[in-house]
């Protein structure tokens, strides 16, 4: 895995001359678009501090990446920074991911939620154009621990769901049940399969074995398509387990969600989606004429800053300082598991993920409430608290999170 890593000033650069290259709505005569640059009297483009800031010049400035620019005959007219959203797309899919050259297409998405929902579009239709599948023929198999994201897609689309149960310690999905459930869903008339594998749960930072399961289906001789969820882990796991399963030298895995604005500090609106060429036409919205090369994606118009924010933040780092921030985050969650084991807490932890979630009845609500942990469930009583070790986490932090810890173990054992 490599990507370079540049200056800020390479980087403003960089984007400045971006910028450039996109139709400008201060000297062009753009008459057809519905769009603008951002309303002068509050966001001024004169401002002194834009000349060093180049995420904010492109969110003033406007442009807008509708479609899908790894397809060919996409939107141009904001081609400067649309090259840049090709650039971290490739970077991704192959840097990151290991895909062949060339071989994937994908675009930034409002979110992990858009991403996901995106790749069972995708499939659903692929089914049905290609095999006239209906709707109650489909089957999208995901564990209990997934992302709710599913459950809405899901819903959206009309297909069926099959959740597949966890073993409740080590959260891994229960591979016999998951057989005998194939085996009924085959039975009550479903004919195609959508796998979802987590790399990396919301809750509990669990990573599906992803070699076991596709041994499974394959054995099954079952027709499906898989999707890997890496809103979560994408920007952390590859980068801390150098063995890593989750790549498109998988020859199983054909697209990938990962999101930016969580492990990767963009701002909201930077979810990846990542899909290998060739199955995007299944989502061309031909009735999108007014746009060239029409709409593949589900969000429609998005900022072309997102995409450029992104950019910025891989270039900054460089495939080798994101490494090493990774592996101090996850360092950082080891230490506060020794101090748990320490103290006879006990927990569930995969060791590349920096999410370490806490049987309920082991911590108290009060210092887990202190510290806003977050609770599996607010409408039913808590099993799991969870902690995600972010960024912005001091060892000062931990340090009293320990320490509250043991004086209320104290307490309730008075
Ligand atoms: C594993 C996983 N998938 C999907 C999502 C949805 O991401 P977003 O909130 O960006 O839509 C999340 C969000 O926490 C997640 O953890």
């Amino acid at each position: 895995m490599f990507w370079p890593k540049f200056t800020a000033d390479k980087i403003n650069k960089t984007v400045t001359e971006a910028l450039s290259k996109n139709v400008n709505y201060r000297n062009s005569s753009i008459l057809g678009l519905p769009a603008t640059f951002l309303d002068s009297d509050v966001f001024y483009d004169d401002a002194p501090f834009l000349e060093n800031a180049p995420f904010l010049s492109t969110l003033i400035a406007n442009p807008n990446h509708i479609g899908c620019h790894t397809l060919v005959g996409a939107e141009k007219i904001f081609k400067g920074t649309q090259a840049l959203e090709l650039d971290l797309i490739k970077l991704c899919a192959e840097q990151i991911f290991r895909g062949d050259e060339d071989a994937q297409d994908g675009y930034i998405a409002s979110g992990g939620t858009e991403a996901n929902i995106e790749a069972l579009w995708i499939y659903r239709n692929y089914f049905v154009e290609e095999f006239g599948a209906k709707m109650n023929e489909i089957g999208v198999i995901y564990s209990e621990d997934s992302h709710y994201s599913f459950s809405k897609g899901i819903n959206l689309l009309n297909i069926e769901s099959l959740v597949a149960k966890v073993n409740p310690e080590n959260r891994a999905i229960d591979l016999e049940a998951l057989n005998l459930q194939i085996d009924a869903a085959q039975s009550n008339g479903i004919k195609y399969f959508i796998i979802i594998m987590n790399m990396s749960t919301t809750m509990f930072g669990s990573v599906d074995d992803i070699d076991e399961v596709t041994r499974l289906i394959t054995a099954k001789n079952i027709n499906f398509k898989l999707h890997v969820d890496g809103a979560f882990g994408g920007f952390i796991y590859p980068f801390t387990n150098q063995k890593s399963a989750f790549t498109f030298q998988n020859k199983h895995i054909s697209s990938i969600t990962i999101d930016a604005h969580k492990m990767l500090q963009t701002p909201y609106g930077t979810g990846i989606f990542l899909v290998r060429k060739g199955l995007m036409k299944y989502v061309k919205t031909s009735e999108a004429q007014y746009v060239p090369g029409t709409d593949h994606t589900l969000c429609g118009s998005r900022s072309g800053a997102n995409a450029v924010a992104v950019w910025m933040v891989l270039h900054t780092h460089g495939s080798a300082g994101w490494t090493a921030k990774m592996q101090m985050l996850n360092d950082k969650t080891t230490d506060i598991c020794c101090q748990l084991d320490q103290l006879g807490i006990h927990y569930y932890r995969n060791p590349f993920i920096n999410i370490i979630a806490i049987h309920a009845e082991e911590i108290p609500e009060k210092v887990a409430k202190k510290y806003f942990l977050v609770a599996d469930s607010y409408e039913h009583q808590p099993k799991w608290w969870k902690i995600v070790m972010m960024p912005h986490i001091t060892r000062g932090a931990i340090d009293s999170f320990i320490i509250d810890l043991k004086a209320e173990m104290v307490l309730a054992k008075k």
